[in-house]
């Protein structure tokens, strides 16, 4: 048997992988509206993994897809929950068609994956940490290049660490970020101990290249316990047991450098004067200043997420999770993404009205999380949160692609969730190589966040005397096969080699990158795999 394995430099045996992995190997399409994944058939976390790579993919189930969805850009999440295999729990870039592009290898609990501009280039960035703290995490915004390689760690200043919810660039080199930091407040008003105890929310604005601080607004200073829709459930008598009044889940700075900021326990979204931190005026709640055109269905939101400016900001969208919030609305029997547009400039009369509201066909209710993003093409995804769904609508509400991450039969369990789902356009050219395994006969192709690769070649080559490594050999280009999906299998001819490679190249022929070489013989029944 052992003369049938052919160890070559560095590579690792990996015969146990496939036993090992519990899910059927290869590179399967999405589900296409299968009613088997919504029952939980396939699991509660429908995953797939591959012969040469060690990542794991989520296996959607595409309900309802539309050519508009299909703009060329990226999905980007963060899997997690209880039916998330723990190596799973990873940001994770999907391309338009549903298949698996990156996963990252190595960081623990993370949350909020996007694509940034900073001075021109594309990163990204996601939330690393510890999330387990009473809804919201204690950690660091990790900042990758489109090699993926870690180029900064963006932390909060006064010794304060950063929370999960937000991390958005602005366009003079800063980040907003959230944060929540205990506070000794008096809760005589409500029932509580004068020596009370709240999670306080705290916004910074931060900058990317030194770190220091720019600008820091605390929700205490300005809103009061009793502007709270959380009942506190004689939660805050203990500085172990805050009681979480405000909890802020986004953070935008305008042009003329105020801030928008939403929180879920008052339901409001408020406008932040950004020298002083007043708050200017406050939309929804139980503070709204503003006259309801649309008879309370603009400013009855409630435990919403992720309010941002549009249409030079006339405009506020976000997404309502009202359906959970003790207040009632008539509007928030189910989740809802929503456009408001604000008159502001009579100050004495400000007027909201409910331009667009966005549910999906499944009226699905997500208790938390959740997000609304307006794309480039006028489309507007939708993230459900809590529920293991993203749905993209037409600008007029108009559900257009409907896919799900796990099945509808686990919904409101927490199984599967991720904080939030967003698009965005990508390149990713990965400082690795290419993976190749050998698996019966056949060659596996992957690369681990490449973007660009359009065709693999399959080269061979000959040398009489053992090779240390690929520069060693002539190479021939034999054959081309199209990239399709994440893993591409490619046939090994019989009478070539007996080494081969597998190179990547580019739509113009341009090369990015080689496998290490293999060297093959016939009725090879082993694996190798270029990990470590
Ligand atoms: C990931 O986080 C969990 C929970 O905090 C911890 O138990 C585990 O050790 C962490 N794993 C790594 C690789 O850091
Ligand atoms: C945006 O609104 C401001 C203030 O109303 C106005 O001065 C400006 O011209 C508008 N910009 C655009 C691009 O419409
Ligand atoms: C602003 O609104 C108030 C209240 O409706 C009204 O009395 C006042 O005339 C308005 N001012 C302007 C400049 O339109
Ligand atoms: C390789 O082929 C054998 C015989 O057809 C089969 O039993 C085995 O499952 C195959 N292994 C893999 C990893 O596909």
């Amino acid at each position: 048997m052992l003369s049938q394995l052919l160890l070559l430099p560095n590579s690792l045996l990996l015969c146990l992988i496939v036993q090992n992995l519990g899910h059927v190997l290869g590179d399967s399409p999405p589900y296409t509206d299968d009613s088997r994944f919504e029952t939980g058939d396939y699991g509660a976390y429908p995953i797939q993994g591959f012969h040469s790579s060690k990542i794991i993919a989520p296996q959607l189930n595409l309900l309802s897809t539309h050519w508009s969805c299909d703009d060329g850009s990226y999905t980007m999440f963060n899997p997690r929950g209880n039916a998330v295999p723990e190596d799973a729990q990873s940001p994770t870039i999907l391309d338009s068609k549903g298949n698996i592009v990156w996963a990252a290898t190595g960081y623990n609990q993370t949350h909020n994956l996007m694509a940034q501009e900073y001075r021109g280039k594309q990163y990204l960035t996601f939330w690393s940490g510890k999330d387990a703290i009473g809804e919201h995490g204690n950690g660091e915004y990790i900042m990758l290049d489109s090699s993926y390689r870690e180029v900064a760690r963006i932390r909060a200043a006064n010794g304060l660490e950063a929370d999960l919810h937000e991390c958005r660039f602005t366009d003079v080199g800063t980040a907003l970020i959230t944060i929540y930091d205990i506070q000794h407040v008096d809760l005589t008003q409500l029932g509580g101990n004068p020596n009370g105890y709240i999670w306080d929310s705290i916004f910074q604005e931060i900058n990317i290249e030194t770190g220091e601080l720019v600008f820091q607004w605390r929700a205490s200073d300005h809103f009061a316990a009793t502007d709270s829709y959380r009942d506190r459930g004689g939660q805050g008598g203990r500085r172990d047991d805050p009681w979480d009044f405000f909890h802020i889940n986004s953070v935008e700075k305008d042009q003329i450098g105020n801030y928008l900021i939403s929180s879920r326990y008052t339901s409001t979204v408020s406008y932040i004067n950004g020298e002083t931190g007043e708050v200017i005026w406050v939309l929804g709640g139980r503070r709204n200043n503003f006259i309801d055109l649309s008879d309370g269905r603009a400013t009855d939101f409630g435990y919403q997420h992720d309010a941002r400016w549009h249409n030079n900001y006339t405009t506020i969208s976000l997404f309502n999770n009202g359906a959970q919030a003790p207040k009632s609305a008539k509007n928030a029997q189910v989740s809802s993404a929503m456009k408001i547009t604000i008159d502001t400039s009579n100050s004495t009369c400000m007027t909201a009205k409910l331009e667009t509201q966005y549910i999906n066909t499944f009226e699905m209710s997500s208790s938390s999380q959740g997000n609304m993003q307006v794309l480039p093409n006028g489309n507007t995804l939708v993230g459900y949160g809590y529920n293991a769904a993203f749905t993209e609508f037409a600008s007029n509400g108009v559900a257009l692609c409907e896919t799900h991450f796990g099945a509808t039969g686990r919904f409101h369990t927490g199984d599967v969730q991720s904080y939030r789902v967003m698009k965005f356009n990508w390149i990713g050219l990965p400082s690795t190589d290419p993976d190749i395994a050998l698996v019966n006969g056949s060659l596996y192709v992957s690369w681990n966040g490449a973007t660009e690769v359009r065709k693999w070649v399959l080269e061979t080559g000959d040398r009489s005397d053992m090779v240390k490594d690929r520069e060693g050999v002539r190479w021939r280009a034999f054959s081309k096969t199209k990239k399709s999906g994440f893993e591409t299998r490619i046939e090994i001819p019989t009478d070539q080699g007996p080494y081969v490679r597998v190179v990547g190249v580019d739509g113009n022929g341009k090369s990015l990158g080689a496998t290490r070489m293999i060297r093959v013989e016939k009725a090879t029944i082993v694996i190798y795999h270029s990990h470590n």
